[in-house]
């Protein structure tokens, strides 16, 4: 969902987040605890990520990403669940971002109005940056 702007103001930055995962050790993980994919991860997730003949990549930079919203919110983890952050998949493959629950709540109290987000990984590093876009702020000056 994108919100509008108005023609005096631009998007502000309500935050921005990074993380990096080792997707060696993340595979290791969840091979060890087969359970864990289903508490960190939503059913549209980890079918996307089966599609893979190898998940580990998919599912590694997806936990990155719900960690990144997490710092651009500036809470930890524990704050929100992992599966209130969903990372969803337009049909160009552009990956986007959809908040329920807690970390809905603490979006909405931190004024973002839409998410954005990028992904990149390898065998053995996956890496997701977010910014969380705010209420429009006037060209050069302070919020309307
Ligand atoms: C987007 C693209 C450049 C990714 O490059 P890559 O080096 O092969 O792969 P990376 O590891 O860096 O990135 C993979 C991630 O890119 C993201 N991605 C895929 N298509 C995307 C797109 N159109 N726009 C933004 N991000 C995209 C996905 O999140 C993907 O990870 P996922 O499959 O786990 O969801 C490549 O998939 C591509 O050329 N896609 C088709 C053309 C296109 O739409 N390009 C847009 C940029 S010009």
């Amino acid at each position: 969902m994108t919100a509008p702007r108005d023609d005096l103001g631009v998007g502000g930055v309500a935050g921005i987040g990074v993380d990096a995962v080792d997707v060696v050790r993340f595979r290791r993980v969840i091979e060890r605890r087969p359970g864990i994919v289903h508490r960190l991860f939503t059913e549209t997730e980890r079918a996307y990520a089966e599609r893979s003949r190898d998940p580990g990549p998919r599912l590694a930079v997806r936990f990155a990403a719900k960690e990144a919203v997490l710092k651009a919110l500036g809470v930890g983890v524990g704050a929100a669940g992992f599966r209130d952050v969903e990372v969803t998949r337009a049909e160009n493959g552009a990956p986007g971002l959809a908040l329920s629950g807690r970390a809905a709540a603490l979006s909405v109290g931190r004024g973002v109005r839409t998410w954005h987000v990028s992904l990149t990984h390898t065998d053995t590093i996956a890496v997701a940056t977010v910014v969380a876009e705010g209420p429009s702020v006037r060209r050069g000056g302070a919020a309307p």
